[in-house]
């Protein structure tokens, strides 16, 4: 135990996590927990003081005005969250807990042998802002092995599901009938105190994420063939094991695709589709399951998560058009032809971003490292040199570059995983990380009710009627 609390410390002053950025209060803490329940008990009476502290100096200071414009786009730019776990820069992407992907790449334990990131880490950063130690993670793989397991009742409804309900709606139904279990929705019965209420919400986040292998593998089972579902190892990663249950085990490079592809889809702040929709469900004191089910509903629009799906179905149907090894020329044409065709280049533009995402290079520094010369690989770097310039030429799109989603799906037919319609329920497995954590922090720190105002158009024109500006 006192090995293991030096390592900690060791690993805590190397993380640098006293600095201001990770989002809690500076002190640097030191470390006697094991479990990260008992870190996040320990955590939990800092992060309200600081959060008092905040609110009580800054409450009352102005973000700036609300323009109409907000209100009927999207609410676009529009501060209105709070969300720990990681901060999106419109330049530089995604920093989880203040640090970049490269940076978590290289302080994350790794799998024996392995290079990328073990995601069992990236939970544990983005729910205490710190670096854990190899130990640490060890014991979160064996914690979600033991809470795999899904109920029978859970594994008809997916069992019932006709091969062609699409794998996102699988997912999303059975996540939502896990909360038949939830210790929170049974403990808010029994009449817990708000207090209280992390505690039960931790459990069922934990629930959550380590239950998503099993139902996601028998989804692919189900939908695509591949017999039965194997048991989960204990002594496996949650990758190792999610690769396992998928029928991809015997290929190490997918078991660290989906190692890198888990920890990079995992968050992306607060204000995206699924992100948002799980805080705003929780908030009405939704549990986890039906919270994260919500998300997945979410997820599962073409213009958020699906365009993983939608970029490999748009490549294809431009290699079945103008052939494979295409010209410049004829590729360029054929971007003209989608946006002429009234449809979005799936894989392309963002809402925040206005730069290449740092997901979308992570993906390709992993597919120069491992399929150089494949294809499809040489056709996404091609379309990387065409697109954007179609894009700024249309005049239209406020990001040109690609987001995360132009990459994934490349990854994963490499190595056989062509079943496009599966694509985001990875996705989904790799959102669950991010929402369950700020669900425990919501209510930790007793988040509030969403309850945003809204406005008729009539209103709107009548709040301005005689104001000139
Ligand atoms: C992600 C996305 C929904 C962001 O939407 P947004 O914040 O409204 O983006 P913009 O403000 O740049 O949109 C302005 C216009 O450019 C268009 N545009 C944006 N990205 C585009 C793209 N990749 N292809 C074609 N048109 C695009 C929008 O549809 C919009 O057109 P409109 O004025 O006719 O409605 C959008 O870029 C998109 O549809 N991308 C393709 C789908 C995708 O990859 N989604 C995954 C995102 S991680």
């Amino acid at each position: 135990m006192a090995a293991l609390r030096s390592a900690v410390q060791k690993s805590v002053a190397r993380s640098g996590i006293a600095s201001s950025r990770r989002g809690f209060a500076s002190t640097a803490p030191a470390l006697k927990a094991a479990t990260l329940k008992e870190r996040l008990a320990e955590l939990i009476p800092k992060e309200l003081e600081n959060v008092k502290a905040a609110r009580a100096e800054h409450g009352k200071k102005s973000f700036g005005p609300v323009l109409v414009d907000q209100l009927y786009g999207g609410m676009r730019g529009l501060p209105a969250l709070i969300w720990d776990g990681s901060v999106l820069d419109a330049e530089e992407g995604i920093r989880f807990r203040g640090k970049t992907i490269p940076e978590i790449q290289e302080a994350l334990p790794k799998a024996p042998g392995g290079q990328e990131p073990l995601p069992e880490g990236l939970f544990w950063l983005l729910v205490t802002g710190e670096i854990p130690t190899a130990e640490q993670v060890t014991e979160l793989s064996k914690d979600w092995a033991a809470r795999a397991a899904i109920p029978d009742f859970v594994e008809d409804i997916i069992d019932r599901c006709p091969p062609t309900l699409h794998p996102m709606s699988q997912f999303s139904m059975a996540v939502t009938a896990l909360n038949h279990n939830s210790a929170f929705a049974k403990a808010y019965q029994n009449g817990i105190s708000k207090k209280e209420y992390w505690g039960p919400t931790f459990e069922d986040a934990m629930d959550l994420i380590a239950k998503l292998p099993n139902i996601a593998g028998r989804i692919f089972r189900n939908v695509y063939g591949g017999g039965k579902l194997p048991a989960i190892d204990p002594t496996k990663d949650y990758s190792h094991n999610l690769a396992t249950l998928l029928g991809f085990d015997d290929k190490p490079g997918f078991i660290e695709l989906l190692r890198l592809y888990i920890t990079i889809h995992s968050d992306h702040e607060g204000g995206n589709v699924s992100a948002h929709t799980g805080k705003l469900v929780g908030s009405a004191l939704s549990d986890p399951f039906l919270a994260f089910g919500a998300s997945l509903n979410g997820l599962a629009g073409p213009l958020h998560g699906l365009a993983n799906q939608e970029v490999l179905i748009w490549l294809r149907k431009m290699q079945s058009k103008i052939g494979e090894n295409a010209t410049d020329e004829a590729v360029k044409e054929y971007v003209w032809s989608t946006l002429k065709g009234g449809q979005v280049v799936p894989g392309y533009g963002h809402a925040v971003l206005r730069k290449t995402d740092p997901r979308y290079t992570a993906q390709r520094e992993f597919a120069l490292k491992h399929l150089p010369d494949d294809p499809l690989f040489k056709l996404v770097a091609q379309i990387y040199n065409i697109v954007p310039g179609v894009l700024l030429e249309a005049g239209k799109a406020k990001n040109p570059w690609p987001n995360v989603d132009a990459h994934s799906g490349v990854l994963l037919t490499y190595y056989g995983m062509d079943q496009m319609n599966f694509y985001t329920v990875l996705f989904g497995v790799s959102r669950a990380f991010g929402v369950a954590s700020q669900l425990i922090w919501d209510r930790a720190l007793g988040a509030p009710l969403e309850r945003p105002k809204s406005y008729s158009t009539e209103a709107i024109k009548k709040i301005f009627a005689n104001k000139s500006a």
